[in-house]
């Protein structure tokens, strides 16, 4: 596989971990909206979902959509509206950490946290099962020399603390930019 479409399964098998981790704080959140513990809990797990890496990804993703788009490759509606579904993503991200941050929890919001990690879970296979292996059929060397010129380099999770707990892989991704949390946003 094209080490590019490797680097972006990887952070979706990363990121699926995170929300598999905060399922059973979500589910107390269901049960209990006072619960401050699982609140904290998720809190903390959404905001994971929202930095850097997150973004750069959403910004590698779109440089191969874009290539894409410049073939003759059969675009799926899902591949046509990534760039949407990725602002509309970090949107929603954002209202949820500021209304869960400023007024703690509801019914309503514990709500709309399950249907946000439900339809970023569905955007993500989505990816890996209709965008990625169009993108390997379809790009040639040419257009993967484009889209390398514009690749933002992202600290590497280890794909080996993926089967860890998640706080290693977060540990293991900070120490890939011990500068700071932000990941170099280099050209290779
Ligand atoms: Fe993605």
């Amino acid at each position: 596989m094209n080490p590019h479409l490797e680097e972006l399964y990887r952070y979706h098998k990363y990121v699926s971990t995170i929300i598999s981790e905060m399922e059973p704080s979500v589910a107390d959140l269901e049960a209990d909206p006072n619960d401050d513990m699982a609140l904290y809990k998720v809190v903390n797990a959404l905001y994971s979902m929202r930095n850097d890496a997150e973004f750069v990804h959403h910004f590698n993703e779109e440089l191969i959509r874009n290539e894409l788009m410049r073939t003759d490759a059969p675009i799926h509606r899902n591949v046509e509206q990534i760039a949407e579904e990725h602002q509309a993503f970090d949107k929603r991200l954002l209202y949820l950490l500021t209304a869960l941050s400023g007024r703690g929890s509801s019914v309503e919001l514990t709500t709309q946290v399950r249907s946000y990690l439900e339809n970023y879970q569905d955007h993500m296979q989505g990816e890996d099962t209709i965008f990625f292996p169009m993108a390997e059929k379809w790009l040639s060397d040419e257009h993967w020399q484009r889209i390398e010129k514009e690749w933002l380099a992202t600290p590497t999770l280890d794909p080996a603390s993926l089967d860890g707990s998640v706080a290693a892989a977060r540990r293991r991704s900070a120490d890939a930019s011990p500068a700071s949390d932000k990941p170099e946003h280099t050209n290779k």
